[in-house]
């Protein structure tokens, strides 16, 4: 089931995100003692770590209950500017009192292929599991091409249905990235999609309003099996969406 919620600001947004991110952990902890929680990178999702790490709503969470993965990493050193585990370290780690070992950084200074191989490896060493684990909330950005994680539109990590994490090259950026393939993406309790700012506003309308036969984008291939997929998205990002057509998306609620 999809739940579209639109908010005046991102500022608002942000906040809205942030409390829902306190009350999954709350739940995953209370249920299962731990909290598997998997990040985007992105300046969107950035906002919503920075305010998470304040006293107001970091104190919500039993940190020391909490695992942070990544959804993607660029191809990149971790004190590289691109590197979205700096992002987060910089924006939230720092800030809460995690244990070392909960952070699961993507080695991506390392071979593109040997890092993706390292990250399933210790996915199935903390899942201890060989099937698919399903983590309990995954944030996800959306690109203004419809990508989402380093799932880009053509690209071969599209394609995967049995790796879990997997080398991918972007032949538009001539970069390669690290990314969750979407078996595993797909296998989450929640996932949640931050999308603010005018300049998404004309994807959002043709990732949900378009004509289905012109073009599939990655983002519409997150189809969570059993959990639940929110949209969060600001009214600048959703300015193109017709409410009036509410048929147009399904179980949408607004607030
Ligand atoms: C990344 C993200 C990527 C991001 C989108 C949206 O590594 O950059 O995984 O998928 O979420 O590009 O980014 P913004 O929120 O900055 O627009």
């Amino acid at each position: 089931m999809s739940v579209f919620k639109i908010y005046p600001d991102s500022s608002v947004l942000a906040q809205t995100a942030v409390q829902a991110i306190c009350d999954s952990a709350a739940c995953a902890i209370s249920e299962r003692g731990v909290f598997h929680f998997v990040l985007s990178g992105g300046s969107t999702p950035k906002a919503v770590y920075s305010l998470l790490a304040q006293d107001l709503y970091r104190s919500n969470i039993d940190w020391s209950n909490v695992h942070l993965w990544w959804g993607d990493e660029r191809s990149v050193p971790p004190n590289h500017p691109d590197s979205n585990y700096l992002m987060v370290r910089d924006s939230l780690i720092q800030y809460v009192n995690i244990p070392a070992e909960h952070i699961h950084r993507i080695q991506a200074e390392l071979n593109p292929a040997q890092a993706a191989q390292l990250y399933e490896s210790e996915l199935e060493k903390v899942f201890q599991s060989e099937t698919l684990p399903c983590f309990d909330l995954i944030l996800l950005g959306l690109g203004e091409d419809g990508h989402t994680a380093s799932l880009f539109p053509g690209t071969s990590a599209l394609y995967e249905h049995q790796r879990w994490v997997i080398e991918n090259y972007i032949e538009k950026l001539d970069v390669w990235r690290i990314t969750l393939t979407l078996p595993l993406l797909n296998c989450a309790k929640q996932m949640m999609v931050l999308v603010n700012g005018k300049n998404k506003a004309q994807i959002v309308k043709h990732v949900l309003q378009g004509d289905p036969s012109l073009a599939t984008y990655p983002i519409q291939l997150i189809q969570p099996v059993q959990g639940q997929l929110i949209w969060l998205l600001d009214s600048d990002a959703a300015n193109q969406i017709q409410l009036e057509r509410q048929s147009a998306l399904p179980d949408q609620t607004y607030s």
